[in-house]
């Protein structure tokens, strides 16, 4: 069964509207949605949509949100998102940010009140469209071990960077844990395995079985220094007053209502120093980076560069699993929409 990028997004517009989300705001997750899909970052695309829904449903996403600012100076505002679609309220956030780096060189906003908002370098691309440099970081409810550790203390807290030369784009977007959760719940729904050494059952054994992982923890990427950055975005993206932690609760079950925080930055390279060269300097370092010697089998990319070939890739449309189908058809189902007006075959 396939899907075409239109109906995809038509498909999630429609659904959210019968929840009663104006269209502004359901293009906005839907755009997203798709986005995370194209870039091939499919644990955080369509597949994680019936998340939402639960999440209306159970009445812990406000469909129509009141999002207000608690605190605000000119570089720093949190933002209470009075617990709306965390993809709305991280545009709203992402913008503010960008509109204090304009006025003032940066600007850093932090969220309260907001749920699951999808791929962390949506919003820091965002930056990019005003060449300025965005850098956004997230909580999630625990899913991940300390270093050394057999208890879920951390999220698979994200990081996304990204930053604009006049030819090169560099945008890296990644968990801090060695496998995203999201690709953990798509490889359960698949039927697969997952890659050696990246989980712990619950007895601290390391598994390749999705679901073993999820009982038990993801251990962090990189050993000590990747449990180092996660504590650390565990931390920051509390600063506006969201849990830490165990206490972070409903970012992947929509059962619960969502504590968790997001922070959003955006600096202005023209108010530290010379804009053009420094996007100069950003270029020859990629053109060198590029141009430096592979090792064997390898190609050396920049990050953000798979993301741009799996986009082409993907433009032509997508594959819906039958178990995704099922979950959509029972969704469509209780709104009577007949999703086989969207589906290809
Ligand atoms: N909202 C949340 O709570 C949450 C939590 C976890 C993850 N996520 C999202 O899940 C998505 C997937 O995260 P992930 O950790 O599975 O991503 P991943 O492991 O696929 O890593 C992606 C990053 O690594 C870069 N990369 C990969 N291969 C490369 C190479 N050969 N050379 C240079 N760079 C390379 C990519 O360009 C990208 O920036 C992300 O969008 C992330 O934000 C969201």
């Amino acid at each position: 069964m396939k899907i075409t990028i239109d109906d995809k997004k038509k498909l999630i517009i429609d659904i959210l509207m019968k929840y009663g989300i104006n269209k502004k705001d359901a293009e906005t997750t839907a755009n997203i949605y798709v986005e995370a899909d194209l870039k091939g970052f499919s644990s955080h695309g369509m597949g994680r949509f019936p998340q939402t829904v639960i999440g209306l449903e159970k009445g812990n996403i406000n469909p129509n949100p009141n999002i207000s600012l608690i605190k605000e100076s000119p570089a720093t505002a949190t933002v209470d998102g009075d617990m709306g679609l965390g993809y709305v309220i991280g545009k709203y956030a992402m913008n503010l940010a960008i509109e204090k780096a304009k006025n003032v060189g940066i600007g850093a906003v932090a969220t309260v009140n907001a749920n699951h908002f999808g791929i962390t370098g949506y919003y820091s691309e965002m930056a990019l469209d005003h060449d300025l440099i965005g850098i956004v970081i997230t909580n999630t409810e625990p899913a991940m071990a300390p270093f050394g550790g057999t208890e879920k203390i951390l999220g698979t807290n994200p990081i996304a960077i990204a930053i604009k030369g006049k030819k090169y784009t560099y945008s890296l977007d990644m968990a801090t844990a060695s496998l995203a959760r999201g690709k953990l719940l798509e490889a359960v729904r698949l039927g697969k395995e997952i890659p050696d050494g990246c989980v712990i059952d619950k007895e601290g054994n390391i598994t390749t079985d999705p679901s073993k992982g999820l009982e038990g923890c993801i251990l962090p990427f990189g050993g000590p220094k990747g449990y180092g950055l996660a504590l650390a975005i565990e931390i920051l993206s509390a600063l506006g007053g969201a849990e830490m932690g165990t206490n972070v609760k409903g970012t992947a079950n929509p059962l619960d209502k969502c504590t968790k925080g997001d922070f959003f930055v955006a600096i202005n390279p023209e108010f530290f120093g010379d804009k053009e060269v420094f996007m100069e300097k950003v270029d020859s370092l990629m053109e060198e980076l590029k141009n430096s010697k592979p090792a064997n089998g390898f190609s050396i990319l920049i990050p953000g560069e798979i993301e741009k070939m799996n986009s082409e890739k993907n433009k032509l449309g997508f594959e819906i699993d039958a178990v995704l189908y099922d979950k959509l058809k029972d969704i469509c189902d209780k709104k009577e929409i007949d999703l086989n007006k969207y589906i290809i075959e």
